[in-house]
This record gives C-alpha cells, structure tokens and sequence, in this order.
C-alpha cells in the first residue's frame, strides 16, 4: 500500500508500484490539469511538485511518491489565485494551452526557490519545458511579473517597481 497526498488529501494506492505518477493523477484522480506530452522527461507538460519541487510525473513511479506531498496545477493556488497563475492570466501566455499546466508548476517552483530570479535563472528553471506554440517570451514575462507579486505580500515591497520595470522592458508584447 502507498499513501501519500495529493494537493493536501490524504491517498492510498493500491495498484503497481512501478506504475507512473501521471497516470495515477489523470487516470485515477481525474487530475486531468496536468499532461502527457513525451512520457520520457523531455517535454514538461507533466510536470507537478512532490515535496515543493518540480519533477516529471510522467518518469516518477508510484513508489517514488509513497510518503510524499504532491501537488498539482489544481492544487497550486487556492481558487486558481496563485502569483503564477494570476500573472499568466494577465499576461495571456497561453496560446493553445497544453504545455501551460506544466510551464506554471515549473515557473512556481522556481519563485519558490528564488523569490527574484535574473533572466538566466528563469532561461535555466524553464528550459526544460518545451512549448510547441512558442509563447517562451511570455512566460519570461510572467515569471517576473509573478516575482514582483510575490514582492509584493514580502514585507519589504517592492513590487510596483518591479511591475512597472516588467512592462517598460517591451518582452510583453511577445
Ligand atoms: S510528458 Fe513528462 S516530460 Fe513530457
Ligand atoms: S501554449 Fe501551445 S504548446 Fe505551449
């Protein structure tokens, strides 16, 4: 028997321990935010947080996840209201939208880990995530608009400034 959590629910899992996170999160959760792109850690569509951290579920067996917390795009931001998720909503960074759930769980990752991440730390987190539409400027963008909100609720401010350098640097109009 596996336990672990699944966005902050208490779950068993019965079944083959070998068998993938994302199946399980899809197939048997109806977790459906989170995507299968390649199956073999090369996309990013499938990319969801166990223990805060982004992973590829599409490699990660079950036995990999037993103990563990993982979240996925739906459990990311109560109501859908995560920095991330706001700043992608903002921005319109989607375009066909399948790669989306996992450029956002990685994006939130990252901020998690640096609060105000230069343009290589966020070009080194996200490179990994491909996106067929090609909409890389946008997510940049988001990502630091995303930082600055983050900033924001951080008792030392600053994230007018930031917001505002964001929008005067032109990688919106992407
Ligand atoms: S489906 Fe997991 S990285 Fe592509
Ligand atoms: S928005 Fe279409 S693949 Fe990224």
């Amino acid at each position: 028997m596996i336990r672990l959590k699944v966005n902050g629910v208490a779950r068993q899992f019965d079944g083959e321990p070998e068998m993938p996170l994302l199946w399980y999160l899809r197939d048997i959760l109806e977790l459906t935010g989170t995507k299968y792109g390649c199956g073999i850690a090369q996309c990013g569509a499938c990319t969801v947080h166990i223990e805060g951290k982004a992973m590829r579920a599409c490699i990660t067996p079950m036995k990999e996840a037993a103990g563990k917390s993982i979240t996925t795009i739906e459990g990311l931001g109560a109501k859908s209201e995560h920095p991330v998720q706001r700043a992608w909503r903002e921005l319109n960074v989607p375009q066909c939208g399948y790669c989306q759930s996992g450029q956002m769980m990685q994006a939130a990752s990252l901020l998690k880990a640096k609060p105000r991440p230069t343009d290589k730390d966020i070009d080194d987190a996200m490179r990994g995530n491909i996106c067929r539409c090609g909409t890389y400027q946008r997510i940049r963008a988001a990502v630091k608009l995303a930082a600055g909100a983050h900033h924001h609720v951080r008792p030392t401010g600053g994230a007018a400034e930031d917001r505002a350098e964001n929008r005067s640097s032109g990688e919106v109009q992407a």
